[in-house]
């Protein structure tokens, strides 16, 4: 899909769309002064996409990159019953496997390790057959117009304010206090819908409610036994977001907003096509994947220029539908600044092969170094995620029809298209199956705010590997709490280049636990809060007992199980299955005292000139609870600088 409107005229979208289909042209003096935007910004996720649509909005003309292409009109994005069909579907997937732990008898006692037995076929879990080759751990990554916004599980958290306070603190700039970021979420909410779970559709299903009820009461709720719907029900107004005094700390059970308006998922591939469709000079070419950033060395201190790119689809190896072609290969130039979003995992792959990176390691791959920057794909931080799953006699009613798989046996799916505009009518699939969650403060928090978000669902999640989605739903027999840890303070995790070509995907090492930050105790902390959590899950489990007016049949604990009890069982169990998938901090914004910080907070890239990077990456700290608001909000915070500047030196 190329998409091209706006400001421009006609010829120059003709000339300009000759430039994508004819490889020798961009190389031509013509193409060079038509192919050239004011800004050129690579990825369309939750950094990039937004970021976009507001220099295009102020009148700049700018070109976003996007790797994948627009999944426009497939019901696998937009229902968001569908949030883990959409990670299996191969068109808009790239499947990125990381590292847990180094310690490869640590890393395989993890039932989800994967192993390689031909192509795009996989041994999951123990005793793998002779000859597989050892991949690791599946990390879910969206490469589409929207990026991996395009298949989260749309829960939308705002930050806590210290996350933005103590990058002002770090920084000594005051534009990142959580005081003046408040206006960025303003800003949002002009373009991203959020909307809890209609409660009508869980209120069909007592024997779910019984578990949300008695997670209610293990939150600190007395529900009374008898009649405990009225209670739930005014929980389920309370948002986790409501601009409260002492909101950040507040303990409590809440409703889980998502980014979907009356039961469709819309987030920035929407503000992307309004912001194209309204005549902003915004230029999208996906299927663009970008190899290299260009910089001119003459003067001074070196500038990014523009970037090369590979134009075709499927192109990176992570991607299960590539296959031998390498695209074709253009160039386009950046008259003001080059911003690449490409994420935590790509936003450093890129920077390095462009020679922006540890001297040593860019040496290793034959690099010419443009900038010895040792901080890029260093600091890694991401979330850890532990479940509690149960398993009834008998099928949660809820899901009755639902097949998940988008063919006409599909009842839920038919249901969620015949009601467009009666959000309660639509159904099941207007949920992302998770409707409440506990926010709980450990008691290993070093901050007051809360640390642990545990949500519930009528699902079998147990974490990423191929196939995961439909493992979870095998049958509607199950019922599961997750816990995510927030402020987690391992910052060990790497980003590695594995070889200089640029459609290999780079090594990923998170080095959980014991393997990464240790200092203070800090592993040992973090693995603390997790066994609350489990502890917390098993309470509200137990209260389950208390609420037999709702129904349902016994259940039996299958994970960690009965015979996990100790802290020690309980710690080991964490260590072995936790997974994350909010990776980010692999670029972070630090003071010049630092040499390991990768941008100033203007989201510059230090010691080059013209190229920023705004996506999960930049944060010096993992940030909240759940991380794509935060992201969104340093997009809006960016476009604010660039304009700023831009108009400055106009
Ligand atoms: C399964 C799953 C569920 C999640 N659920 C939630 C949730 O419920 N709530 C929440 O807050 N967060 C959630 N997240 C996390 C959140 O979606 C991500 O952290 C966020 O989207 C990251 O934003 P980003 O801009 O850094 O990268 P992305 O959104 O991943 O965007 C990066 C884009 O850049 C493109 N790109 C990369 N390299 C190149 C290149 N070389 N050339 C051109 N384009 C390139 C990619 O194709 C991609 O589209 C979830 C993540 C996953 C995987
Ligand atoms: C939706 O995703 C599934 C994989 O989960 C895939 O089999 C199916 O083809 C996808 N549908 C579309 C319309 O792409
Ligand atoms: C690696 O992990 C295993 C399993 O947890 C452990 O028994 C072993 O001692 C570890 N090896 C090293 C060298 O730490």
């Amino acid at each position: 899909m190329r998409l091209r409107v706006g400001l421009l005229s006609s010829w120059l979208a003709i000339s300009a769309s000759l430039v994508a289909a004819l490889p020798a042209f961009p190389n031509s003096q013509a193409a060079r002064d038509v192919d050239e935007f004011d800004f050129v910004v690579v990825g369309s996720g939750a950094g990039g996409g937004p970021l976009a649509c507001r220099l295009a909005k102020a009148g700049f003309n700018t070109l976003l990159i996007e790797a994948g292409g627009d999944a426009n009109g497939n019901l696998n994005v937009s229902v968001p019953g569908y949030q883990a069909v959409v990670t299996q579907d191969p068109t808009l997937r790239w499947d990125i496997f990381v590292n847990h732990y180094k310690n490869q008898t640590q890393a395989k006692r993890d039932p989800k390790y994967v192993y390689e037995t031909g192509h795009n076929e996989y041994h999951v879990g123990p005793s793998p057959p002779p000859g597989a080759k050892d991949l690791g751990i599946l990390y879910p990554r969206g490469s589409m117009l929207g990026g991996s916004v395009n298949h989260n599980a749309l829960i939308w958290i705002t930050p806590h304010d210290r996350d933005f306070d103590t990058i002002a603190q770090l920084t000594g700039d005051n534009s990142w206090a959580a005081s003046n970021m408040k206006k960025y979420l303003l800003k949002i909410y002009q373009w991203l819908p959020v909307m809890p779970t209609d409660p009508t559709i869980l209120l069909r299903d007592l024997p779910l409610t019984r578990h949300l009820v008695a997670g209610a009461e293990a939150a600190g709720y007395s529900v009374p036994v008898l009649s405990p719907l009225a209670r739930l029900g005014q929980l389920l107004l309370q948002s986790p977001n409501a601009p409260v005094p002492n909101r950040d700390f507040v303990e409590g059970y809440f409703q889980v907003p998502l980014t979907m308006k009356f039961g469709e998922r819309q987030a920035v591939r929407e503000y992307i096509l309004r912001t194209v469709a309204e005549g902003h000079p915004l230029t999208v070419r996906t299927n663009t994947f970008v190899t290299k950033i260009k910089f001119d060395s003459s003067g001074p201190k070196p500038r990014a220029t523009g970037v090369d790119y590979l134009q075709g689809e499927y192109l990176y190896k992570a991607s299960p539908l590539h296959g031998t072609s390498s695209g074709t290969p253009g160039s386009v130039r950046a008259k003001r600044e080059v911003i690449i979003a490409g994420g935590t995992f790509n936003t450093p792959q890129i920077l390095k092969l462009s020679g922006i990176g540890p001297a040593r390691e860019l040496q290793r791959f034959g690099i010419p170094v443009i900038k010895n920057l040792p901080g890029v794909g260093t600091n890694m931080m991401d979330r850890y995620e532990v479940p509690v799953n149960v398993k009834h006699e008998s099928d949660f009613s809820v899901l009755d029809g639902c097949t998940f798989d988008l063919k006409p046996h599909d009842l839920c799916l038919k249901q969620w298209q015949e009601n467009p505009y009666i959000f309660a009518a639509r159904g099941a699939y207007t949920s992302n199956g998770l409707a409440t969650m506990m926010l709980q403060r450990s008691s290993f928090a070093s901050t007051p705010d809360v640390d642990l978000s545990i949500f519930g669902g009528p699902l079998n999640f147990q974490g990423y590997f191929p196939g995961w989605h439909d493992f979870s739903v095998r049958d509607h027999k199950h019922f599961s709490w997750y816990s995510l840890k927030a402020h987690t303070r391992n910052r060990a995790g790497t980003v590695e280049l594995r070889s200089s070509n640029p459609l290999d995907q780079p090594l990923i090492n998170f080095n959980y636990f014991h393997e990464g930050t240790t200092a203070g105790g800090a592993d040992r902390l973090d693995l603390g809060a997790l066994v609350q959590a489990i502890r917390k899950s098993r309470e509200a489990l137990g209260d389950w007992a208390n609420y037999p007016v709702l129904g349902g049949t016994p259940f039996v604990e299958e994970n960690p199980g009965p015979s996990v009890q100790t802290d020690e069982q309980i710690g080991q169990f964490i260590k072995d299955v936790a997974w994350g998938h909010h990776a980010a901090c692999t670029c972070p914004i630090g003071p010049d005292s630092d040499p390991m910080a990768v941008l100033d907070s203007d989201f510059r890239v230090k010691g080059v000139d013209g190229l920023r990077v705004v996506d999960a990456s930049v944060f010096p700290d993992i940030p909240g609870v759940f991380i794509q608001s935060a992201i969104f909000m340093a997009s809006e915070k960016a476009a604010d600088v660039l304009i700023a500047e831009a108009k400055a030196n106009a």
